[in-house]
């Protein structure tokens, strides 16, 4: 027995000193800050120097000769993107990097529903997880300020407490993956128009009452692992690299132990760089996303000209350390965890998830005569009228576009529901294909796409228009703003002559953002829709045929005209501004607050959706006849369906205080909660 004994200590020894020599930082039973402290004790400068900056356009070096490993992103925020040839914004042609496409952010803020949020943000870490991505480049919490923002559909609308309360589950979810998420624009990033140079002066309250608290909730309850700055500057200072926003507030008084990385070439200057709190400088050339040197990395600020600042002594290395430190820690949290889960992709689960948050998403905004939902059977002629109800709209739009490994139309969704038989198609209008910096031409020909569309919409039952937006140059896309509010391609003009000869007309506008309406009092129903995703036509189809209750509500105030929104009131220098400057002079009345403030009916209020069954509120009480905003407050109430088919409520508290020492808003939403009703049922 001794002798096997010891055998066995002569096998075992080997491996027992193995695993004692195993340097720290590699040494999974030591606390990470001390294998980040030893890791970072062994590098070289040159060797931090690169992992502080991009290798190719979407990944960073580790380091190779320590093991540790790239650092691999990806948009975001609505699904992974398709793959990259390594230094172009080509894509890459893989035939393994579809995805599933979640709906834009826009309709998640529209389910009100956390718990939504976070099996969205599992599902899409599950997939970024699987595609080996250490950082997924979501979610977008600026806050909506004006319709003519072209990235309001990747942001989650108006009201900070809404974008909060739905971010935290987003992260949590994606997080959970090992996937770091990373929240996005930090911050004043309220418009694309000039985003790149404006310089946006705003006062100190709207910061951090309107356009801080989504991003603060992220960090201080979500924990989040990363934080993208912006394009725009702040105090005349890039927000990629200030000094306020990045060291003071988000690093030292929000405790933000992340990494912050650039949007994509918005760093301007080593210095600050170094200084101001940028750890990891991204983009495509050396000077932002203008002109550049092929293969430019070594020339970043972040690079070469880092390398040389410290070797001269001008910039001390414990800058450097500071950014690896956060690096690394990303690193511990992700690519170099090894009980990180493995990730899967285009599952079932993921199909569900998807179509699900579309269907809580769609907002049923005008239903009269009961319009909606048009069941089975009740017409035999239905005609779908619009591109938007074949255009593929996960593509287009700038980062956030998708390459889905399917996409449901509403047309498809609409036939598989009603049968080829009952569906008349015509396309009405037509758009280009989408490009990032023009819009390109349809080659169909306009006049005779509206002589089809009228033609069908005599000969049916009931209109369906497809309408809306869709991700094309100055539509919802990157890089630059809409032009207006009003429907482009002809729209406005196609549905008035729909409606000379058809008057049983319904809409539904799929858009990130609110669009002007000419024909509402002339039509019968009305949904506000978003871009869906895999599940689009699904969703579509199963809330128009009544198999899914509508329960979404608006993320975002919709204006009876541009001039009733808080920025555009103010004239120019509020937005878009000079090119140069803009002032926030709404201040902190942004989307309800400006329109209660003003008495400015608007078209269709913040919070708002119908359903098909009727909700009824009874017995309202509080604990507390007063409430100060650091306690909490308790409020009941009764609340019971009505009607006759089951649904959800979303009930929502909005406070207000009765003679504030500063001027308040006249409500804000304070909490939210989504209730489930059968028919008939109450609940407390
Ligand atoms: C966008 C970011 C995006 C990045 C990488 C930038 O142009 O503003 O949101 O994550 O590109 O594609």
């Amino acid at each position: 027995m001794r002798k096997f004994c010891s055998l066995l200590l002569v096998f075992i020894s080997p491996v027992l000193m193995a695993v004692a020599s195993l340097p720290v930082y590699l040494d999974d039973s030591k606390p990470i800050e001390e294998r980040i402290e030893d890791a970072l004790s062994r590098m070289t400068l040159e060797e931090k120097i690169a992992m502080c900056h991009a290798q190719s356009k979407f990944s960073t070096p580790g380091c190779p000769r320590l093991g540790i490993p790239e650092i691999w992103m990806s948009d975001g925020p609505h699904g992974v993107r398709m793959e990259f040839v390594w230094d172009d914004w080509e894509h890459a042609g893989w035939t393994n990097d579809s995805c599933t496409a979640y709906p834009a952010l826009t309709c998640l803020a529209a389910t009100f529903n956390p718990e939504l949020s976070y099996l969205y943000g599992k599902a899409l870490g599950e997939e970024a997880r699987f595609r080996k991505k250490d950082i997924i480049l979501g979610p977008g919490v600026n806050i909506y300020r004006t319709p003519l923002s072209g990235r309001n559909f990747e942001y989650m609308g108006e009201d900070p407490f809404l974008s909060s309360r739905m971010v935290v589950p987003y992260i949590q979810g994606v997080q959970q993956n090992g996937v770091a998420a990373c929240m996005k624009h930090f911050v004043l990033n309220n418009q694309e128009k000039w985003r790149d140079v404006i310089n946006v002066e705003v006062s100190d309250r709207a910061l951090y009452e309107i356009y801080l608290p989504a991003f603060k909730a992220g960090v201080t309850e979500g924990n989040i692992w990363a934080v993208m700055g912006s394009y725009n500057k702040y105090k005349h200072e890039y927000c990629s690299h200030n000094d306020l926003l990045i060291n003071k507030i988000l690093k030292a008084d929000w405790g933000f132990d992340g990494v912050l990385v650039t949007d994509w070439g918005s760093a301007h200057d080593t210095e600050q760089a170094a200084r101001n709190g940028l750890d990891i400088e991204m983009g495509t050339w050396t000077n932002g996303l203008t002109w550049g040197i092929s293969s430019a990395y070594d020339n970043y600020y972040m690079a070469q000209p880092f390398l040389k600042k410290i070797q001269s002594g001008e910039l001390p290395e414990s800058l450097l350390d500071e950014k690896i430190r956060r690096i690394l820690r990303l690193g511990y949290r992700t690519n170099m965890n090894k009980s990180r889960p493995l990730g899967c992709k285009l599952t079932p689960e993921h199909t569900e998830i998807s179509r699900k948050v579309a269907e809580e998403g769609i907002v049923l905004l005008k239903n009269q005569k009961n319009f909606f939902p048009i069941e089975k059977g009740r017409y035999k002629k239905i005609a779908v009228i619009g591109e938007n109800a074949i255009k593929k709209l996960t593509q287009g739009g700038g980062s956030s576009e998708l390459k889905p490994q399917k996409e449901i139309t509403p047309l498809q969704g609409m036939i598989e529901k009603y049968g080829e038989e009952h569906i008349l198609f015509s396309q009405g209008y037509a758009s280009g294909p989408p490009d990032y910096s023009r819009e390109l031409p349809s080659g169909l020909d306009a006049d005779s796409l509206v002589v089809a569309a009228v033609e069908i919409a005599k000969e049916a039952d009931v209109v369906l228009f497809f309408g809306g937006l869709n991700k094309n140059f100055q539509q919802d896309c990157e890089g630059d703003d809409r032009i207006n509010m009003d429907l482009p391609y002809g729209q406005n003009e196609l549905i008035e002559k729909i409606l000379e000869v058809n008057k049983n007309t319904g809409i539904i506008i799929i858009s990130g953002n609110a669009v002007s309406m000419p024909w509402l009092n002339r039509i019968n129903g009305l949904i506000q829709s978003w871009y869906l995703g895999s599940q689009a036509g699904k969703a579509t189809a199963g809330v128009i045929s009544g198999r899914v209750n509508p329960s979404g509500k608006l993320p975002f105030s919709i204006p009876v005209k541009l001039e009733d929104n808080s920025a555009h009131y103010f004239g120019q220098m509020s937005y878009p501004g000079d090119s140069i400057n803009q002032y926030y002079m709404d201040d902190i009345f942004v989307g309800y607050r400006w329109h209660d403030r003003k008495k400015i009916k608007p078209q269709f209020p913040f919070g708002y959706g119908l359903s098909y069954t009727t909700f009824h509120y009874e017995k309202l009480s509080t604990d507390k006849k007063n409430y100060h905003p650091e306690e909490s407050i308790k409020v009941s109430f009764m609340i019971s369906n009505e009607g006759e088919k089951a649904g959800a409520e979303i009930v929502q508290i909005y406070m207000t205080q009765k003679n504030p020492s500063v001027e308040r808003p006249v409500k804000e939403l304070k909490g939210f909660d989504k209730i489930y009703l059968q028919p008939g049922e109450k609940n407390k």
